[in-house]
């Protein structure tokens, strides 16, 4: 028996705001803040994928708005370039993507800003290219899409993946935070939880619905039944 148990990540929702309606974001922050404490923002330079989304100006406007961890997903080939700007915008961590090399050193640059550092791995990159740096990071960002687009289908290949990165956080004791992103409703969150991962991004199925409270609240009702019907 193990001498201790690994820390047990605590469940959240993240709301991605790409699916609220960006004229009235101010509005759409405001309907969720009550359940949840942070919130994805979902950042695309039409290079690493094919869409634009929102910018440092943005953030800020949100930030006059708002005291919920901005959880900044960087979906945008130089990081290096943004990460500053979006610190000083109010992100509070960053999440760069694996694909984009030079992890080690965007990792040091965002420690340095003071930034909550994340490394996401699209739906084909391999375990094999996280393993290095799971020890400097404090969120892995497992897609569960191919990123670009809002409202597409959960992609269960990746669930050996979140597997192997929670025995990996287990095995070194750490509570490190697994994210999901793309395709997560009440349903889809159930096989992740039941993977590993502790951090739900949702947009759609947020966003989309009347009330996007009870959306939150439904997902995290579904994540923690899972998790405490769950063998230990
Ligand atoms: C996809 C983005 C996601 C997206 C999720 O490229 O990174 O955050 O908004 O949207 P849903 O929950 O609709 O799949
Ligand atoms: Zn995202």
């Amino acid at each position: 028996m193990a001498a201790s148990a690994p820390p047990t990540s605590e469940l959240r929702v993240a709301p991605s705001i790409l699916s609220a309606d960006f004229t009235n974001l101010g509005e759409a922050v405001a309907q969720v803040t009550p359940g949840t404490d942070w919130l994805h923002v979902d950042v695309m330079d039409g290079h690493f994928v094919p869409n634009l989304t929102i910018g440092p100006p943005v953030v800020s406007s949100l930030r006059a708005h708002s005291a919920l961890f901005f959880d900044t997903h960087l979906m945008i080939t130089e990081p290096a370039r943004y990460l500053e700007p979006f610190r000083d915008a109010g992100a509070n961590g960053c999440t760069v993507h694996v694909e984009v090399g030079g992890t080690a050193a965007l990792i040091a640059q965002m420690r340095e800003l003071g930034l909550r550092v994340g490394l996401a791995a699209n739906p084909d990159t391999p375990f094999e290219a996280l393993e290095p740096f799971l020890d400097q990071v404090d969120l892995v960002l497992c897609m569960t899409v191919f990123p670009g687009f809002g409202g597409q289908s959960f992609i269960a290949d990746v669930l050996p993946k979140i597997a192997r990165v929670r025995a990996a956080a287990d095995a070194a004791g750490s509570g490190l935070d697994i994210e999901v992103d793309g395709g997560i409703d009440e349903r889809t969150v159930v096989e992740v939880v039941r993977a590993g991962a502790n951090v739900f991004v949702a947009g759609s199925a947020v966003f989309n619905r009347d009330d996007p409270l009870a959306a939150i609240q439904e997902i995290l009702a579904a994540a923690a039944g899972e998790r405490a019907g769950a063998p230990s």
